[in-house]
């Protein structure tokens, strides 16, 4: 199949999302950068596009790996995929991470400088992650199941759902942010000749742990969150109450 290089990385990621593996191989931006083309995403990356246009189209002909179309599911659907397999993964590599890093900063930070930065930065990205979390679990993820049955859509507080979503994404870019800076640090996750056991763990989890997220805010950025302002404005369409109150602001809403 022709892959067009007009077509957004979100919708292609959202078509057939083995082409995110690619995309990372790339080093494409297609979770906070999924609204760029695929011609703008190869030029920001430095990526010849005649190359990944042509995998990304060998892939499309191979045999699909039978993974879930998240584009057809329903908020409901994602939602819960999102809390019981990415949050769960943060919540477990974090987990794993505040004992390892500390370990191998505190036995190898002299002949590595870089890795009580790194011991820091990880610190803040396992912060940030665990509270915007706890932001979806207990606000935004309820709110779009909400918006999933339209009759209960009255229960919902009295503002945009845009609201908490611009925080959302927010965040999103500041994590990217972090994992960027730690990419670096690690440089681009490859342990030093000779490293032990526990620095080459530590730095293959963070690995998994930029991969999975890059695949987490695109499923949130790109189809999720979406979904949820459609689904908002065809019921405030339906009930003939668009009264300029999704510009609303009030205070403490995420
Ligand atoms: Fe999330
Ligand atoms: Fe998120």
């Amino acid at each position: 199949m022709r892959i067009d290089p007009e077509q957004t990385v979100a919708r292609i990621g959202i078509d057939d999302p083995r082409s995110l593996v690619l995309f990372d191989r790339f080093g494409l931006d297609y979770c906070c950068g999924g609204t760029r083309t695929l011609r703008q995403a190869c030029e920001a990356a430095g990526v010849d596009l005649a190359t990944l246009q042509r995998e990304l189209e060998a892939l499309s002909e191979s045999a699909s790996t039978g993974e879930r179309d998240w584009g057809a599911a329903t908020m409901t659907e994602l939602a819960d995929h999102i809390e019981h397999t990415h949050h769960v993964f943060v919540r477990e590599t974090f987990a794993r991470l505040a004992v390892l890093v500390p370990k191998v900063a505190g036995h190898h930070g002299a002949a590595h400088p870089e890795l009580l930065q790194l011991e820091k930065t990880v610190r803040r990205l396992a912060e940030e992650m665990h509270d915007h979390m706890i932001r979806e679990d207990r606000v935004l993820f309820p709110w779009l199941r909400r918006l999933d049955r339209k009759s209960e859509i009255h229960t919902g507080p009295p503002w945009s759902v845009r609201r908490p979503i611009d925080y959302m994404m927010h965040d999103h870019d500041e994590v990217g942010k972090m994992l960027r800076e730690i990419r670096g640090l690690t440089d681009n996750f490859t342990p030093p000749p000779g490293a032990c056991a526990s620095f080459r763990v530590m730095v293959s989890l963070l690995a998994e742990l930029e991969r999975d997220t890059h695949v987490h805010v695109h499923k949130e950025n790109n189809i999720l969150f979406p979904a949820g302002v459609r689904a908002e404005a065809a019921e405030m369409e339906r009930r003939g109450a668009i009264q300029g109150n999704t510009a609303g602001v009030v205070p403490g809403c995420t």
